[in-house]
């Protein structure tokens, strides 16, 4: 371990697991809560939390509830409601109708937070527009994109990991997705870290406010791109929001169905892949050997196809090692039993996808990072009906930035500690100053 990931004692470990409120969540926590995961997964693994949910910590249990959409609901309308539909936000001038906030609109219809029958038909339609062929063919784009950003890191002699490379990828990447013009593209990243970062699980007036304001902010932005793309329609092959508009198999979504999942899908797949870019040059920075490693299997790959190998099993590595999203939840339908424990019907169950990550009952060594691990079923997408739409495309990104970037910048170091975003759900720094060499 080092500065980037404190340690901390069993002592600490066993105090905070003693008293875990997601809530109200100490620092030292924040920095590393794997020693905590580790203690709940060994004494508690469904644990009882302040606010009478449970915290699951074991591989098995996540699997198990992931698996059993019919029991355990994605449905948030019960929680969302007191969470963000109370007055004033329901009553300010950027209420969507009278009694509805923005924010609770938008987590209320994207597809991650219901069931069938808006889910399948949600899912269906997003999921013909990620094709196969629509993601090859954002492959040189992207490379062009990281060589871009690499070469003006390079002539500066260094720069910020997530300010100049992690999270200028993916804006521009689910930009082309929706192929949004790029002079709109300022905002996107602003509107979907206050939509994202309002499902924390405490929240100032100040977030929700913010929240609220960028849901209305990106929903009339995109009500006016719907509209003229509906007038020019793109090529569906590649053009997800035209794909989108025109449906699939003659069903098409609501206004608002399309435009709270657009949003969904650009937030979706910001943040997390940022983290998971950032996170994972700063796991090399933590694991030297590991880099170096890293770095002569590239060296060696006899061609393109096995240096793509390489990469790909370090990218789930990284993936599961510092799992960028790291909570999911779920509401139990009908009284049921997880891992032993039995929960009446209406329980809100949390995932904890970084302690599943880490359980020794599935994993060689959990807490070492070893970019080589085969057979890594990690959970970092979620997994079952609502499994990540864009996990392809994530981990394209992922292939290609921390690959090109490590055999541009070999040498890359830190020049100051980094910062940490200080979020439980999504694992990630704010910034991380480096040099090339
Ligand atoms: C490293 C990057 C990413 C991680 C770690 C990640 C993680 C996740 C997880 C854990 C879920 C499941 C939520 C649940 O079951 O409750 C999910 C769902 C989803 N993700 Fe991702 N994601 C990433 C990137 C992306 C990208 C790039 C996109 C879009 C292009 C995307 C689109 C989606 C969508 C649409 C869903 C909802 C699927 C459904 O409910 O059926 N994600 N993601």
């Amino acid at each position: 371990m080092s500065h980037i990931t404190p340690t901390m004692t069993p002592g600490r470990a066993a105090e905070i697991a003693a008293t875990l409120d997601l809530r109200q969540l100490p620092t030292d926590f924040l920095a590393n809560p794997y020693p905590v995961y580790a203690r709940l997964r060994e004494t508690e693994p469904v644990r009882r939390m302040p606010d009478g949910s449970v915290f699951l910590t074991r591989h098995a249990d996540l699997l198990a509830v992931y698996r059993d959409a019919q029991t355990f609901s994605s449905d948030k309308q019960v929680e969302f409601g007191p969470k963000y539909n109370h007055a004033p936000f329901n009553e300010a001038p950027w209420a969507v109708a009278p009694g509805i906030s923005p924010l609770f609109q938008h987590h209320t219809s994207s597809l991650v937070f219901n069931d069938p029958p808006l889910h399948t038909r949600v899912r269906r339609t997003l999921m013909g527009a990620l094709t196969r062929r629509a993601i090859d063919h954002m492959a040189p784009g992207l490379v062009q994109l990281v060589d871009d950003l690499l070469d003006a890191i390079e002539a500066r002699g260094g720069g910020d990991l997530i300010e100049d490379f992690a999270s200028a990828i993916p804006v521009e990447i689910i930009g082309n997705l929706l192929d949004v013009p790029h002079a709109d593209r300022g905002p996107l990243r602003g509107w979907s870290l206050a939509i994202l970062g309002a499902l924390e699980p405490a929240l100032t007036p100040e977030q929700e406010a913010l929240g609220h304001r960028s849901v209305s902010e990106f929903s009339a932005y995109l009500k006016d791109l719907v509209t003229e793309r509906r007038k020019h329609p793109g090529n569906p092959e590649h053009d997800v929001l035209t794909r989108l508009i025109q449906g699939d198999g003659g069903e098409t979504l609501t206004e608002v169905e399309l435009l709270q999942n657009c949003i969904f899908l650009l937030n979706a797949g910001h943040e997390t892949t940022t983290n998971l870019i950032g996170n994972a040059l700063l796991c090399l920075q933590e694991w030297p050997a590991q880099r170096s490693q890293l770095m002569a299997d590239l060296a060696t790959a006899p061609d393109d196809a096995a240096r793509q190998a390489v990469l790909g099993l370090a990218v789930d590595e990284f993936l599961r090692f510092e799992s960028s999203n790291q909570l999911g939840n779920r509401r139990a339908m009908a009284p049921c039993e997880v891992g032993g424990v039995a929960l009446p019907r209406g329980s809100l169950i949390t995932l904890c996808i970084g302690a599943a990550n880490r359980d020794p009952a599935q994993y060689a060594e959990p807490e070492t990072l070893d970019l080589r691990r085969e057979g890594n079923k990690h959970l970092a997408f979620g997994l079952g009906p609502h499994q990540c739409a864009g996990l392809s495309l994530a981990k394209l990104e992922g292939r290609i930035a921390i690959g090109r970037f490590v055999q541009r910048f070999p040498a890359f170091r830190l020049t100051a500690a980094p910062v940490r975003g200080g979020r439980a759900r999504f694992r990630g720094f704010l910034s991380a100053p480096f040099a090339v060499r």
